[in-house]
């Protein structure tokens, strides 16, 4: 098959037939059967303390490993190169404070005023520690990222650049090889947020070269759960933040005071199986391994989401007094299928609260990108209104959509 079959998908997810339109998936995606499945599984049968040499903890142990593992694949990353946790923003959090014995009082490191405040805030507290924080700023009207603020911004004193891979409310996808080489260039670590960007896309961060990445399950179709990867050599060098006795290379769990958690560790195979069903559906060329088949499956995910989101904003574009934020295609013409917008004058809260009321399940306001709506001149309490697509979505969906929101807007 050569088209994503939605309704084979959709039959996956069982909330999607409660008759409402899901378009909040930007927030946070449904999970399908299959995770469910798996997190049930582990808790009924092996809710127990890993790692023991009894039979339900030995395939306790077996369950996370394989969740793990496969959350490596993913990403094309090794196991051993990244961390389960509970967030993006905790993991950011950690890595800021593991990687701070590192740098040295007037040392810089560079944040954007485009990016969620997960991949923001952490790094600015290391102004405490005497760190020097640079803000690469967007332009006022789009809300892009100025490319070439970046070169007057790195220094030889820029040890550490944070961005995103892509901007969960402009929808903007950067060249993230690109940009790497200039950070790496000058001589700093590159740390990306592919939070927005991983649901869409297929991530592969050998070819980023970058040396984080971090993202969350939950967005792409998984559980609360989220992955830092790091390349190995900079992971084994910083700082542990768990107990003493926790040695420098177990890298598993020195980030991760209080450990991961288990059964949605184990849940994540099912996100794994998920796409492996898609896979086999579909009838794609088969592939030894899971990140492989991921890819393919991809190919599917983003030609459907693209002719999805092309048509609505189409019909945004055609009303007056909509004003659609960023989405200005990557180089290689990249648009993620999130689509914010405003109408000066009006109240974007009123807007969804009309959308609401024909049953589509969206929301306004700044999804936590704040320093990024402000710079567009909106409030945090009205921001925008945003459409977030998942590939679940379907023509129907948009159909419903597109009547509601004809209904809402001037
Ligand atoms: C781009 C981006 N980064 C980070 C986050 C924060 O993720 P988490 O809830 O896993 O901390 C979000 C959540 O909305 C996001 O959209």
């Amino acid at each position: 098959m050569t088209t994503l079959d939605t309704a084979f998908v959709r039959d996956q997810f069982p909330p999607l037939a409660d008759g409402w339109v899901f378009v909040e998936n930007a927030g946070g995606t449904y999970v399908p059967r299959q995770v469910i499945d798996r997190t049930h599984e582990y808790m009924s049968q092996t809710q127990v303390q890993p790692n023991w040499n009894f039979a339900s903890s030995k395939l306790a142990t077996e369950r996370i490993a394989r969740g793990k593992h496969l959350m490596a694949e993913f990403i094309n990353a090794d196991h051993d190169e990244i961390v389960l946790g509970p967030s993006t923003t905790l993991h950011v959090f950690l890595m800021a404070q593991s990687l701070r014995p590192q740098f040295q009082p007037g040392d810089e490191i560079i944040v954007t005023e485009q990016d969620h405040e997960a991949n923001v805030g952490a790094w600015r507290r290391l102004e405490e520690f005497g760190l020097v924080i640079r803000e690469w700023p967007v332009d006022r009207t789009t809300g892009a990222l100025q490319y070439d603020a970046l070169d007057t911004l790195l220094s030889p004193r820029t040890r550490l650049v944070a961005f995103t891979h892509c901007s969960n409310v402009a929808s903007i996808v950067h060249d993230v090889p690109a940009l790497v080489r200039k950070i790496h260039a000058a001589g700093a670590l590159a740390f990306v947020d592919g939070t927005a960007f991983a649901p869409h896309f297929p991530v592969d961060v050998k070819a980023l070269d970058c040396d984080f990445y971090v993202f969350s399950l939950y967005k792409v179709c998984g559980p609360h759960q989220s992955v830092l990867y790091g390349k190995r050599d900079l992971l084994k060098k910083a700082h542990g933040l768990n107990h003493h006795f926790i040695p420098d290379d177990n890298v598993a769990y020195k980030f991760l005071p209080g450990g991961p958690n288990h059964e949605l560790a184990a849940g994540c195979v099912g996100i794994a199986d998920y796409f492996d069903a898609l896979h086999a559906h579909h009838r794609l060329e088969p592939a030894n391994s899971f990140h492989a088949r991921l890819r393919r499956v991809y190919q599917l995910v983003m030609a459907h989401e693209a002719r999805l989101a092309g048509k609505l904003e189409a019909f945004l574009k055609a009303k007056p007094g909509v004003r659609i934020v960023g989405r200005k295609p990557s180089g290689d013409g990249r648009l993620a299928p999130v689509i914010a917008f405003h109408v000066p004058g009006r109240s974007s809260a009123e807007i969804v609260a009309r959308l609401n009321a024909e049953r589509i399940a969206i929301g306004h306001g700044d999804f936590w990108a704040a320093r990024l709506v402000k710079a567009l001149g909106l409030t945090a309490e009205e921001g925008v209104v945003r459409i977030g697509l998942a590939h679940y979505n379907d023509e129907r969906d948009v159909e419903r959509l597109i009547a509601a929101l004809d209904k809402a807007l001037p």
